[in-house]
């Protein structure tokens, strides 16, 4: 695929964007990343996601100057030039602490990279949303937790434990407790209320949480962020898988044990509604 991409200020093929060998995102994953998704040309959520990445940069001292609508106006010239305006479409920034000839701690305070990709969403998107996603428990975690880091090689191999055991999503686990998804954060539900792992249990803030926690708060639906066990997520009526890309997606499987009726729940497809709505409302809050 040789589409347009952003880097460092130019807008080139990508076949003729390249990065430099010493770059510390290519030596030592030293860098953070968002992913989110455009409807109809106009990116979701852009300015939560670049808090957060803002947040991660300060975390990690990366000393990124950002400009909102400067971005805005590279991603849409993107998504033009690569005809996706019509359509809903991935978007992926990703930010390295820069060129650096140093030693693991970054020697000199370099120019971070700064790197803008698009395509088309991916085909099964539709087919998850509709028909649900089968997970697997892992036993791994990933480190720094809170920030959207380049380091996900925990996730890389946990989703490759999951498609080797025939499911879609591999869910990170701390003895007994569950996290988040690879690519993903987990809700349950009892027909009543939402419950989710907290923030400080160690995983992503992620965005569509909020957004959905904030739906809930809306609609008067009771929203509980305390720690949730393996056993609570498989004895539960209904659960459901959020992300930027994939907005919600139920989870109908864990393991070898249907999530209530194996189906979609009634829950869940009113969450979904709910937030296919929104990006229509709110575009850049
Ligand atoms: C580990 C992890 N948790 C949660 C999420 C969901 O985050 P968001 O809703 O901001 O896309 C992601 C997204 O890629 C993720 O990688």
């Amino acid at each position: 695929m040789n589409n347009i991409v952003f880097l460092n200020g130019q807008f080139l093929p990508s076949n003729k964007a390249t990065v430099s060998i010493f770059d510390r995102g290519f030596l030592y994953g030293d860098g953070l990343f968002e992913t989110l998704r455009s409807y109809k040309g106009k990116p979701f959520a852009l300015g939560l996601h670049l808090q957060r990445l803002c947040e991660g940069c300060r975390t990690i001292g990366i000393p990124l100057k950002l400009n909102k609508k400067y971005l805005f106006q590279c991603i849409y010239k993107l998504l033009k030039s690569n005809g996706l305006l019509k359509t809903d479409a991935y978007i992926r920034l990703t930010v390295t602490r820069g060129v650096d000839y140093g030693s693991l701690a970054p020697f000199a305070l370099s120019k971070p990279t700064v790197a803008i990709i698009v395509k088309p969403l991916h085909e099964k998107i539709g087919q998850y949303q509709q028909k649900g996603i089968r997970a697997i428990f892992l036993n791994n975690r990933r480190s720094l937790p809170h920030i959207k880091s380049l380091n996900i090689l925990p996730n890389v191999t946990g989703m490759m434990e999951a498609h080797k055991r025939k499911t879609q999503e591999g869910i990170f686990t701390d003895g007994n407790k569950i996290l988040e998804g690879t690519i993903t954060n987990i809700f349950i539900s009892d027909g009543n209320g939402i419950k989710t792992p907290p923030v400080s249990d160690g995983i992503l803030p992620g965005i569509t949480r909020r957004l959905v926690i904030e739906i809930a708060k809306r609609e008067r639906i009771k929203v509980t962020e305390a720690s949730l066990t393996k056993g609570e997520l498989k004895s539960c009526r209904e659960a459901f898988l959020t992300n930027s890309i994939m907005e919600i997606a139920p989870l109908v499987k864990m393991e070898n044990k249907l999530i209530g009726t194996g189906q979609v729940g009634a829950f869940t497809r009113r969450f979904q509604q709910e937030y296919k709505h929104m990006p229509l409302k709110q575009i850049i809050p």
